[in-house]
């Protein structure tokens, strides 16, 4: 036998100079949950460890990253119900507490990538991304809805705008919204495969954001399909994304590295809610190690193609890192 494969991993120094993929925390995007009020800080009951946040509480959580070496937060909104209605028009509303706290976040921490999600959702009374009408979800009028939330928030100061919605042409529609209103610095980081998936169930939760009928299947892809995601990224990439997603993360790896073979635009992937549960309920019952099952998940987004990570588990990587 000359060839010795366990050879290269004899010892930890030498394991460690092959180490073909390696995390930092400089690859990581943490995703925030932002209620109105002060002083709030409620547990998210189906993600321990994740809390909606007020303002003034998530700036201290942020501060807190930020000196962990996190420096790029995605923030999304929980609104009452009070607040939705059909055309999610409070999504635009220059004094909604969501375009507040973007605005202050910015402010305070002027050194900081602040990520935003544009999507229907949050402020729809169908809980769905698009305008509802006769149990349809209508594409075109949507994008203009789209475009005034992306208006409202690059003019909030957001440095990366996240449609999350998946209609068609809306990754053009708002670049061109953009632009007009001199937004030219503003990025795109488009949600270009995203699943109609079961592993969203914990941030409906978080965000009280469930479709009140149906499923997002007439917009979101079908987990069954790899090529479909060639089609979408084209489209991404013609209408002027900066970068492009896969999500969720861990049931959807070979589509992470479709892209990674096939564009030149920064990969990111999403390590959805669903994804940080499971390894949280399971290391809660002492069925695996939770460290160790998420420090491997994060690092086969990584080793897949992915550069950039949005995950739940960014403040615990990174303190983990420190301790090391
Ligand atoms: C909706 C949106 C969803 C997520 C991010 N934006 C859920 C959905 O499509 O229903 C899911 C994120 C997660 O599960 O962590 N625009």
């Amino acid at each position: 036998m000359h060839i010795r494969p366990r050879r290269n991993r004899k010892s930890e120094a030498i394991r460690n100079l092959v180490e073909e993929t390696s995390l930092s925390v400089k690859d990581f995007i943490f995703p925030m949950f932002l209620v109105d009020g002060t002083d709030q800080k409620i547990e998210v009951a189906s993600m321990p460890g994740i809390y909606r946040y007020s303002v003034d509480l998530m700036l201290k959580e942020i501060e807190e990253c930020m000196k962990l070496g996190i420096m790029a937060f995605d923030v999304f909104p929980a609104y009452p119900e009070a607040l939705k209605d059909k055309m999610a028009t409070e999504s635009y509303n220059p004094e909604t507490f969501y375009l507040k706290a973007l605005r202050e976040i910015k402010k305070t921490f002027p050194e900081l990538c602040l990520m935003s999600d544009v999507a229907m959702d949050p402020y729809s009374s169908d809980g769905h991304d698009g305008i509802v009408r006769d149990g349809k979800i209508i594409n075109d009028e949507t994008l203009e809805v789209l475009a005034r939330m992306s208006l409202a928030q690059a003019e909030a100061g957001v440095d990366i705008l996240g449609p999350s919605d998946m209609m068609d042409g809306r990754v053009g529609y708002i670049r061109e919204a953009l632009d007009s209103q001199g937004f030219t610095d503003t990025s795109i980081m488009s949600y270009t495969a995203k699943y109609a998936s079961a592993f969203y169930g914990p941030f409906r939760d978080a965000l009280d954001s469930a479709p009140k009928f149906g499923d997002k299947k007439t917009y979101q892809m079908n987990p069954a399909n790899a090529m479909e995601a060639l089609i979408e990224a084209d489209l991404d990439v013609a209408e002027g994304a900066d970068f492009l997603m896969v999500k969720p993360a861990l049931a959807y790896l070979d589509i992470i590295k479709l892209l990674r073979d096939t564009y030149s635009l920064p990969i990111a992937a999403y390590n959805v809610s669903g994804e940080y549960s499971m390894i949280k309920a399971s290391a809660a019952k002492g069925w695996l190690d939770g460290d160790r099952a998420m420090l491997e998940s994060l690092l086969s987004i990584k080793r897949s193609g992915a550069k950039v990570i949005l995950s739940y588990f960014a403040k615990e990587f990174a303190l983990i890192q420190r301790e090391k």
